[in-house]
């Protein structure tokens, strides 16, 4: 995953820019580059691997200039090599360029390109833009981004500078996050960043740009554009947007004390479950109050079926939330693959409500189910975690999970906080359906205690760690759960891959003897989630047809 930084200001722009990709670092990269601007000169440094690979670098060699652009690049076209490595510049070397996202039509562009006698460097999808600026280049930069984007297919976040126009960066956006970050404290500066935890220590007024937005940012301030009508010949049309204050504190984004952003995370799940019900469990009434819901009241009142469009952790989340619909407010719930769902024509009626899950939302496949979702006229809800984010935004309504920033890649807080706003939104339903005024009291007490268990657990974390230890080498897992724990199972197993790179399965605990039987062995550690629940008697048959086979238990 890529990350794109830029500052125009009065400070040295490498060390800012610097720092701004280090706070980036967590999302993966394999290669970084920095690129700025000073006395008419573009320069720029890249390097393949981590970002001491580039430190080293400018150690030797650094960049001056109060204006420049950084990147990190996790390769998709072309190997993660320095030559490949953004930022990205054009035959001339006056154009300097960073970009998130694919372009889809480069091949065709490239050997446009290449018959007016252009010359390419690296083989990424990127380098095609910086060419198709340098011949469009007129004098004024934006002009030459509004119309090259116009020629392009695709993805992109961008910021792009021009040794012409010393003290200008033009951002554009669509399909791949991307906001700007305005100076505080009466200092003349701007950022731009793809995340918010590259600039927050410097700013927290932050605005976040739509598809098909660009923004020209200068020191002294910046002016967003909307480009959506370029590829028509129309002038891009000045917008004007709300700034958002980022209300994280820099503790939030930073390990404190702990090894890795994940392991802290994890420890912070009984705060944040808390956070997430905080003001929202009503004792008396039994039921939830959930005020981001009020535009939809109409619709949840009359709703017929609800479909659930998401990725990853997300999509596990949504069918824990299928499972807690279905059972307590008896309303048809699917749950589709953001990635599937804006593919197909999915069927959308009168009374369906369409529910968006996404911790980020920015995911690019949610955002265009919901949007496909809302073009069959469906309404929309949210369940998201950053606030103002894209899916925020372009929703009808919806629930925030309040989890804070969750810095590590892999979902952990956030999943517990979507499963939290789940239940909610359950209860919320059913007992609008049906569930008596006790049942909903008995719900209501059960979740008061649910940051309790969790803490628990976590005092677990010792014992657990030395079964993890035990079992390390093993290179594939089961995960079985029956119920609410199949889902959970599914993310488990997400999870052991995502992290330990170790091959692992989850499956509904039955139907392991339809297939998956046939590998277990006592080199097949089988992690059964078996709480005493409704169908505990049953996962522990499952647990002992392992055993039966000599497989390995952890329950
Ligand atoms: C993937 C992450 O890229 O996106 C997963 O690796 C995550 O961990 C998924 O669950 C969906 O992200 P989001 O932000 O839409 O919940």
């Amino acid at each position: 995953m890529c990350g794109i930084v830029g500052y125009v200001g009065p400070r040295e722009a490498q060390p800012l820019i610097l720092e701004g990709l280090r706070r980036l670092e967590y999302r993966g990269y394999d290669s970084a580059g920095i690129a700025t601007i000073h006395e008419g000169s573009l320069d720029v440094r890249k390097a393949a691997g981590k970002i001491v690979e580039l430190e080293g670098r400018l150690e030797e060699s650094p960049l001056v200039g109060s204006h420049g652009i950084g990147h990190t690049r996790w390769a998709t076209h072309g190997a993660p090599t320095t030559i490949n490595a953004h930022p990205h510049t054009d035959g001339s070397d006056r154009v300097a360029l960073v970009h998130n996202g694919i372009i889809e039509n480069h091949d065709v562009l490239r050997i446009k390109l290449e018959e007016l006698g252009h010359e390419f460097r690296s083989e990424t999808d990127t380098e095609v833009l910086c060419h198709i600026i340098e011949e469009l280049f007129d004098g004024n930069l934006e002009d030459a981004v509004a119309e090259a984007l116009s020629h392009v297919e695709g993805a992109y976040g961008i910021a792009v500078i021009h040794a012409d126009e010393p003290g200008k960066i033009v951002v554009a956006r669509m399909g791949s996050p991307l906001l700007i970050g305005i100076g505080e404290n009466g200092e003349r500066e701007m950022f731009a960043a793809s995340d918010v935890a590259a600039v927050v220590r410097h700013t927290r007024q932050v605005i976040y740009l739509n598809d098909g937005e660009m923004a020209v940012l200068t020191a002294d301030g910046h002016s967003l554009l909307d480009i959506s009508e370029s590829g028509n010949g129309e002038a891009p049309r000045r917008v004007s947007r709300e700034v958002s204050r980022v209300d994280w504190d820099l503790g939030q984004i930073e390990r404190g004390g702990y090894e890795h952003f994940m392991l802290k995370e994890i420890f912070e799940q009984p705060d944040t479950i808390r956070d997430a019900m905080r003001g929202r469990l009503l004792e008396e009434e039994g039921t939830a109050k959930l005020g981001g819901l009020l535009p939809l009241e109409d619709v949840l009142e009359n709703v017929e079926r609800i479909v659930i469009t998401a990725c990853g952790t997300s999509w596990h989340a949504a069918i824990v939330g299928e499972y807690m619909i279905e059972e307590l407010a008896r309303i048809p719930v699917e749950v589709e693959y953001a990635s599937e769902f804006r593919y197909r024509r999915p069927i959308v009626r009168d009374g369906t409500l369409v529910i968006a899950i996404s911790q980020s939302g920015e995911t690019a496949d949610t955002l265009a189910a919901m949007r496909e979702a809302r073009s069959r006229g469906a309404p929309i809800m949210g369940i998201v975690n950053v606030v103002g984010s894209s899916i925020a935004r372009e929703t009808d309504g919806g629930v925030y999970i309040h989890s804070g920033p969750e810095i590590g890649v892999a979902s952990t807080k956030a999943f517990t906080g979507q499963l939290t706003v789940l239940a909610l939104f359950a209860l919320y339903l059913a007992r609008r359906r049906g569930m008596s005024l006790l049942e909903g009291r008995e719900f209501v007490a059960a979740m008061r205690q649910l940051p309790e268990l969790v803490r628990l657990s976590l005092d677990e974390s010792s014992a657990i760690e030395s079964i993890a230890r035990e079992y390390a080498d093993n290179a594939n897992f089961l995960y079985l759960g029956r119920g609410f724990n199949f889902p959970v199972a599914l993310e488990g197993a997400l999870k052991l891959k995502e992290i330990s790179y170790i091959h692992a399965e989850g499956y509904p605990a039955a139907e392991m003897k339809h297939g998956p039987i046939a590998l277990i062995d006592q080199n097949m550690p089988v992690v059964f989630i078996a709480p005493s629940d409704s169908v505990y008697h049953k996962v522990t048959s499952n647990i002992e047809e392992v055993k039966a086979r000599g497989g390995k238990v952890i329950a």
